[in-house]
């Protein structure tokens, strides 16, 4: 039986080369819609990513000394807002310097050695309930 000819070196196959395709071959109106669509993904997966951070952080590190059942005496408890309140009244960036550097029993940077301060920050406001 002979080969098909047919499926071979025919035009790529979706959805692999769809959007490329599209983006130089289609009508100007489609190139315009695939490539807002792509944009708008972009964005908004970034944004979510960035929400994410402080939640994480929080459940990944400070959760183990900070959260609310936690029996450590000393630690200030996420959501506890007894235990923020004379704190806060050093300000925001003192207290994210003690946490960047440690303070006493608080480890140097959480324990999250790879932590940005700006994700350093965000969890503290997540635990202050900001
Ligand atoms: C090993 C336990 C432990 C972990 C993990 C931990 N903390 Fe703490 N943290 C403490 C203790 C204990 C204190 C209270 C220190 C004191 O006041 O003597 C504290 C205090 C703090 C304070 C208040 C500092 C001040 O100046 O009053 C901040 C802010 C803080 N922690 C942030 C964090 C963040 C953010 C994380 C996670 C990235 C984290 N901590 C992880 C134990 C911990």
């Amino acid at each position: 039986m002979p080969r098909k000819a047919s499926n071979l070196g025919g035009r790529p196959v979706f959805p692999a080369a769809f959007f490329p395709a599209i983006i130089i071959e289609g009508p100007l109106l489609m190139k315009l819609w695939v490539l807002a669509i792509v944009l708008l993904t972009a964005i908004t997966a970034s944004a979510i990513a960035q929400d994410r951070a402080a939640e994480e952080v929080y459940r990944d590190y400070c959760s183990a000394c900070h959260a609310p059942t936690n029996v450590m005496v000393s630690s200030p408890k996420a959501g506890v807002s007894k235990d923020w309140g004379p704190r806060l009244g050093k300000g925001l960036p003192a207290l994210l310097k003690s946490a960047i550097e440690g303070f006493n029993a608080m480890p140097r940077k959480g324990t999250c050695e790879d932590c940005s301060a700006k994700e350093l920050e965000s969890a503290i406001r997540f635990m202050v309930g900001e």
